[in-house]
């Protein structure tokens, strides 16, 4: 696992952005797994401005979104279709038959979600699968539970999920309460993962996550640990509590290992 600490969400929206560009530009017909939310919100500005510039091109990158609420029509402003077509797909020159979203509504959602994973499949699973982190640990909407799914699936938000994102609608009763999501399998099964991770409100979460080395279904985030191609990227909020557990703030290792390249630190 590599662990980057970016000053602030400005500079880790930098790196993160920098790191798809390598890749689409490594392989053009990158395929992508995207994730909605606050998060990845400057990344994909980033994205936009670099495709403007010239440095990246996205005519044959294909994406494939992480899930959707259910019950929300596509024009819903709080739909991640929505979403990402305002926030990234309007404003690069990806076609429009490249680009993979769920839909939260299905007469059959057992085969929506089968043809979703098949699809991947077909392409040959993820290249490079961006995640954000909900700070009950879940990613994509794969919450916290006794079992987890390996495959898409509609799933029920926690009370946790539903309070983080309430902040997006009018209030907490005019939210779903269910999503349909990608499984944790066919995340785990993307070739290389970017985790980010930003503001004071993931510092708990992210702790728990890094510095745990146990699997816990009451927190997805942690089959991650098992990945071999991981890079987290963190700002210094988000960050904070795993380094005071750590106590590595003025560990002279630490400063070390990590005042370069951005502090990047491989494997603390
Ligand atoms: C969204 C998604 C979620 C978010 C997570 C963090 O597509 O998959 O797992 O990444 O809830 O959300 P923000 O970024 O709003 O804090």
């Amino acid at each position: 696992m590599n662990i980057i600490i970016a000053k602030d969400a400005k500079e880790a929206s930098e790196i993160a952005s920098g790191k798809i560009i390598e890749e689409i530009n490594t392989k053009k017909s990158l395929v992508l797994g995207l994730a909605t939310g606050d998060t990845p919100l400057q990344t994909y500005k980033r994205l936009i401005e670099a495709y403007q510039k010239g440095t990246v091109d996205f005519t044959d990158v294909k994406t494939f979104n992480l899930d959707e609420y259910l019950g929300l029509p596509k024009e819903d402003v709080n739909s991640y279709n929505y979403y990402m077509h305002t926030n990234l797909f309007d404003h690069i020159n990806i076609k429009k038959e490249n680009i993979h979203l769920l839909s939260g509504f299905s007469d059959d959602f057992t085969k929506t979600a089968n043809n979703y994973d098949e699809m991947i499949d077909e392409y040959n699973g993820i290249d490079l699968q961006v995640l954000g982190i909900g700070v009950n640990g879940h990613i994509g909407f794969n919450e916290p539970n006794s079992k987890l799914t390996l495959e898409t699936h509609v799933t029920d938000l926690t009370q946790a999920t539903l309070e983080q994102n309430s902040k997006f609608f009018p209030n907490i009763d005019e939210m779903p309460k269910q999503a349909i999501t990608m499984g944790l399998g066919t995340i785990m099964k993307a070739k290389k993962i970017i985790l980010i991770a930003t503001g004071i409100r993931k510092a708990n979460i992210i702790a728990q996550f890094l510095n745990s080395n146990e699997i816990d279904t009451y927190t997805p985030v942690s089959t991650l640990l098992l990945h071999n191609d991981l890079t987290v990227i963190l700002d210094e909020e988000a960050a904070s509590r795993y380094l005071e557990e750590k106590k590595m703030i003025g560990n002279e290792n630490f400063n070390k290992k990590c005042s370069n390249n951005q502090r990047k630190c491989s494997t603390l």
